[in-house]
């Protein structure tokens, strides 16, 4: 089975005297679904980041989607990040761009016909139960609704490997419910990979899944 991620004795750290992850090494499989857990400050955002090229990597080496990470260059780089789908923890919509125009641009960006985008951007607004308000801007959005256009977003151009920061953090159950279905119908029926961060493991997701938690800048394996 293809290996999506691999990191081999990976040290990350915004400076030198303050490592966040230590000599981590775990392996993620093609259609894995893992949950990383771990304190406030224990490097489950600063984990993310290291995945879809955002942080430099300060010791040992990561390979995202055959790419390596340390080496790789920006056009590299942006070209990995055409292969993810990314929801923040604090959502990062385009504020002046509508909501079918930011649930579009990833499709947009991988150079999907016309089309294809406009069906698509349309399953996905009624999916999340939001085609009433596509011509909205996130602004004027509630946070569960911004939450549900980013996750539309973070799956519309089919990625390979879904990173989802906290994407239930505030959110009520409904909105919740349907952000799991999401992650849950990317993994299935698209076979991506799915990495999230979560505090709270849903309870009836159905699934088989993998758990990581961060203690002490260690990460752990656990059942
Ligand atoms: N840009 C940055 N520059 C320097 N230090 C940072 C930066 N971002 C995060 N940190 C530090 O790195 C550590 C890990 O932060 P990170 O955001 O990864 O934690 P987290 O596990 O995601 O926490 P939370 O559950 O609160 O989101 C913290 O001590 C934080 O202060
Ligand atoms: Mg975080």
């Amino acid at each position: 089975m293809s290996i999506i991620i691999r990191a081999k004795n990976l040290h990350l750290a915004y400076k030198k005297e303050e490592p966040i992850i230590r000599d981590a090494n775990f392996e993620i499989k093609r259609k894995d679904f893992v949950f990383v857990s771990g304190a406030s400050g224990s490097g489950k955002s600063t984990l993310l980041k290291s995945l879809y090229g955002n942080l430099s990597i300060f010791g040992g080496t990561l390979e995202v989607c055959n790419i390596n990470i340390a080496q790789a260059g920006k056009r590299l780089i942006n070209e990995l990040r055409r292969n993810i789908g990314i929801v923040f923890q604090d959502y990062k919509l385009i504020e002046e761009w509508t909501v079918e125009k930011n649930i579009r641009l990833p499709m947009v960006i991988s150079g999907y016909k016309k089309e294809i985008c406009d069906s698509q951007v349309e399953k996905l607004l009624s999916h999340v139960d939001l085609l009433y308000k596509s011509n909205r801007y996130p602004l004027e959005l509630s946070g569960g609704e911004q939450q549900r256009v980013a996750m539309a977003r973070a799956i519309s151009h089919r990625p390979l490997l879904i990173l989802a920061d906290e994407p239930t953090g505030n959110l009520d159950d409904y909105s919740s419910d349907m952000i799991w279905s999401l992650l849950k119908s990317a993994n299935e029926q698209l076979d991506a990979t799915v990495v999230v961060v979560t505090h709270r493991i849903p309870d009836r997701l159905n699934i088989h899944y993998r758990k990581l938690n961060i203690i002490d800048g260690e990460v752990y394996e656990y059942s």
